[in-house]
């Protein structure tokens, strides 16, 4: 492998070693020209550690035009610049160091650092961006006071932003002009922010719980304000919700959004100014679907949260990433089970952790929430660190019940304010308020890998017991043998008929429906008295920890859950268990069509039930999807036969429930004006999905059924729902509504890319020629991220079925797009790379091309730090 520098060694936790010198006040200055911006710092620096230690900076592609200390310049002599740093031997203990450097945003193709986009400057420092802008110690632990002055012409930059509050501004000769930003928090380089540009702003204002007044800002593109109304009212809900579950209010008098449309991630919460990737904040009913309101709501609520959990109290290396990232993402999850609905959040959430982290767990990118190595850390941005980060969190607040929780959290708000710390500091938080030893639970940190559990339940009529075997093992990575973890194990018990029945623990005289076990060895065994009638076991209700459970109990109980679990999660995974088993049984080549109208006609049992909201409905209605299904069949799945079968019983369920869908499609239609709120979302949300479900039996009145959604879409969910249903179809009316879609939407880039992602995720078996074809569609530009990955992603990860195609075909794309976006921006391309590392679950001759793809790529001649180390990894060797 060769690699643009020598290759590296990876940095380890083990290494960790406090920084030599600290930066006590920072003062930038940045005269901003597209291709040719100057950086002057000035940083006021304290010696912290070991005596003779010569100062060392992070800088990568700075030209160094000058330097000094307390005002003497310094000569070449006097430091070293290599690739990455500068070094300066021989310097005091309290000094002014001042440097100005050159640097060139309109060429920055990495979007990391200072860059432009749409015509404007703007940047992205997490997490080591910060070291492309000027020369500093870019590590978390290094906390600093910033006054940033930014200065641009007038006109083409009206506005100029930064972190903190403004402190003056004013106009210069030549049409230039200046502002100067103060932030009185001491922050991580990470959360540094800038922004210049011409920008609509769209303004309200918050009062704290405390009654100060705190003035909040959306900018965009001219003339789009009024998309940023939705993300607004988010941002107000996501303030006041932080204040009243957790205590927490804002701190600054300002808050600003900055919408941008070229960035790598979401978003991202610089202190006081938070950035987003457009295709999360700008939304209206005509161009957004409900679940882009959905996740703009979220991410709205998640960078807004970071700035308790990851600005006033940061990570004090890479290595705690998890510290901020996993209890944000806890803190957003709960934030939208408030606003959408606690049972559907939470079946949403589970659906996204088993397709994306537990996939990721199962193969060669595993790796511990808080891992011990890496090469570079932006490739660690993962769904574990964030997802299975969340779900430690919330197994937490299970063990040690809300209030318990709430006072470990409070106390770790108190004690660590104002630093960069640890995930032991966090968990000692929670063992100190709650007098637990939670040394045990540190292993949920450290160890990768899913969990398996298994429940073994032997009742006694006559006594009225019922005996339960709980079973964990738990492997610690590839091979090897895993500790055992605090599981919590929430369940309850029904009867035959449905209903809910009650128990009581061992110990206890009170009975009880539901309960917790926490199993924290390898085998627990429980007997549960007072059982009067053959129970069925619903076990792990709402998910209550991130495990594999085994499914051997008889489908007759599946069928009970489906129809009456009080625990709406469960209600909703005995169907996913069920519609799993039918579909594996007709890929093993032995369908059972007895059963399988029996899952429809249950199914429509449940579709009927007046009690259950439309939204979960509609979750009902999605069947297993097809890349979880290939992890069930590992190492031997064939992409093709999957679909085949899930398809095939789709169409059994559309014939069977054909009455009943069409019945919803047509009563749940709306004349009424789009509102995105959880209602309206469900509905259209039941709708689309009994349409989604129909089209698996393409007949002439389903096709028409389809193309009337579309052509009578009033909002983009349903323009949306009809073209995807068409997608299903194919053909001349799939391509009809294609082009009758671009041709209204080609001037709108968000629109644009849905475009290009619903053709990436067709099943037809011409759709890896049309991906192909449309990287040379003059609207392909790779240089977004959101246009790359809507036909990257939405093909290598969205359409298990073409991506697998069995000439290799799929995978050629995926690693010539890996190759291509690697030349221009790194931490992009590295992010595609994932598909290829799942051949652990495919039949040989399709890994056997998939370890081919990653093998060219690795052979690859100037390879980026960061599409080396995945791709390596990602080759298992
Ligand atoms: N901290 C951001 C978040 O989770 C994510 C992030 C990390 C990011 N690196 C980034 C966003 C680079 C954009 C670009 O909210
Ligand atoms: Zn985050």
């Amino acid at each position: 492998m060769r690699t643009e520098q020598p290759v590296p060694l990876p940095i380890r936790l083990e290494d960790y070693a406090p920084p030599a010198f600290r930066v006590e006040a920072v003062r930038l200055e940045l005269d901003l020209q597209p291709s040719a911006t100057r950086v002057r710092a000035r940083l006021e620096l304290r010696r912290d550690g070991g005596a003779a230690a010569p100062l060392v900076l992070d800088g990568v592609r700075l030209k160094l035009l000058a330097a000094s200390v307390d005002g003497r310049t310094l000569a070449p002599a006097d430091y070293t610049q290599d690739a990455e740093t500068l070094t300066i031997p021989g310097v005091p203990d309290a000094f002014v160091l001042e440097t100005e450097v050159q640097i060139d945003p309109q060429g920055n193709t990495a979007l990391e650092g200072l860059y432009m986009s749409g015509g404007r400057f703007c940047t992205q420092c997490e997490a080591e961006g910060f070291r492309k802008i000027t020369f500093f110690p870019d590590r978390p632990d290094v906390l600093t006071r910033y006054t940033v002055r930014l200065e641009a012409d007038a006109s083409t930059y009206p506005r100029l932003l930064s972190n903190g509050n403004l402190v003056a501004q004013g106009r210069l000769d030549g049409d230039r002009h200046f502002a100067v930003w103060n932030d009185p928090f001491p922050k991580p380089c990470y959360l540094f922010a800038a922004v210049a540009g011409e920008l609509d702003e769209l303004a309200d204002s918050f009062v704290t719980l405390s009654g100060r007044e705190v003035r909040l800002s959306i900018y965009v593109d001219p003339g789009q304000s009024a998309r940023a109304e939705y993300a607004m009212d988010a941002l107000k809900r996501a303030m006041r919700f932080d204040e009243t579950a957790f205590g927490r209010e804002y701190d600054l008098d300002l808050f600003m959004i900055v919408a941008v449309r070229d960035f790598n991630f979401g978003a991202m919460e610089n202190k006081g100014l938070n950035i987003f990737n457009s295709s999360l904040l700008l939304a209206d009913p005509e161009t957004a679907t409900d679940a882009d309101y959905e996740r703009i709501e979220s991410v709205v609520a998640h960078e807004y949260f970071h700035n308790w959990t990851g600005n006033r109290i940061t990570c004090r290396d890479w290595f705690q990433l998890c510290l901020k990232e996993g209890l944000t993402v806890f803190r957003d999850q709960a934030f939208s089970a408030q606003e959408r609905g606690a049972a559907v959040q939470r079946i949403k959430d589970v659906r996204a952790l088993r397709t994306r982290q537990f996939a990721e767990d199962a193969g060669p990118l595993a790796h511990p929430v808080r891992p011990s190595s890496y090469l570079k850390i932006d490739n660690f941005y993962t769904a574990t660190i964030y997802e299975k980060g969340a779900e430690i969190i919330r197994m937490l607040s299970i063990l040690l019940g809300e209030a318990d929780f709430r006072r470990g959290l409070d106390l770790y708000f108190d004690r660590w304010d104002g630093t960069a710390t640890t995930v032991e500091a966090f968990l000692a938080c929670f063992a100190e308020t709650s007098g637990r030893d939670l040394s045990s639970f540190m292993t949920w940190y450290e160890q990768p890998g899913t969990p398996r559990l298994a429940i073994e339940a032997l009742y006694d009529e006559a006594a009225e017991v019922l005996d339960l075997t709980l079973r964990q093992t738990s492997s610690g990575g590839p091979d090897r043998p895993g500790k055992p973890l605090p599981i919590p194990v929430k369940l309850g018990l029904l009867d035959g008929e449905g209903a809910a029945q009650a128990f009581r623990l061992p110990g206890a005289d009170a009975p009880t429906r539901e309960a917790t076990l926490v199993l924290d060895g390898a085998e627990m065994r429980v007997r549960l008295e007072g059982v009067a009638r053959l129970p069925v076991l619903s076990a792990l209700r709402n998910f209550s920890a991130p495990v594999v459970l085994g499914a051997d109990a008889p489908p007759r109980e599946g069928y009970v859950l489906l129809a009456a679990d009080p625990d709406l999660f469960n209600r909703w995974e005995a169907g996913q268990a069920l519609a799993r088993e039918l579909i594996l049984a007709r890929v093993r080549g032995q369908p059972d069509e007895v059963n399988e109208a029996r899952f429809a006609e249950a199914l429509g049992h449940a579709l009927q039930d007046e009690a259950a909201d439309n939204a979960f409905k509609a979750l009902l209605l999605e069947l297993p999807g097809e890349a979880d299904l290939a992890s069930a069949l590992a190492p031997h799945a064939d992409p093709t036969l999957i679909h085949i079968a899930r398809e095939a019983l789709r169409a059994c369920i559309a014939v069977h429930l054909s009455e009943l869908l069409t019945g919803l499609h047509g009563a749940l239609q709306s004349g009424d004006d789009f509102s995105p709120e959880a209602a309206g979302a469900g509905r259209r949300a039941l709708r689309i999905a009994a349409l989604d479900m129909l089209v698996a039996d393409p007949h002439a009145a389903n096709q028409a059924r389809a193309s009337g959604h579309f052509d009578a879409a009033a909002n983009m969910t349903d323009a949306m729902g009809g073209l995807s249903a068409l997608s299903q179809i194919g053909g001349a009316p799939f391509d009809a509504a294609l082009a009758a879609f671009y041709t209204r939407w080609k001037s709108e880039p968000l629109v644009v890319d849905k475009w290009f992602a619903v053709q990436a995720r067709a099943p037809g078996e011409e759709t890896v020629g049309r991906v192909l074809g449309l990287t040379a569609h003059p609207a392909f530009d790779p240089r977004t991220p959101n246009r790359l990955r809507a036909l990257v992603v939405g093909f290598s990860v969205a359409n298990p079925f073409r991506f697998h195609a069995p000439d290799g075909a799929g995978y050629r794309f995926l690693a010539d797009q890996v190759l291509s976006t690697d030349a221009f921006n790194p931490t992009l391309a590295a992010r595609l790379v994932g598909p290829l590392g799942d051949h652990g679950r495919y039949r040989s001759a399709l890994a056997d091309q998939m370890r081919g793809q990653l093998e060219r790529i690795v052979g690859h001649t100037g390879l980026s730090r960061n599409v080396a180390e995945l791709a390596v990894k990602a080759l298992g060797v």
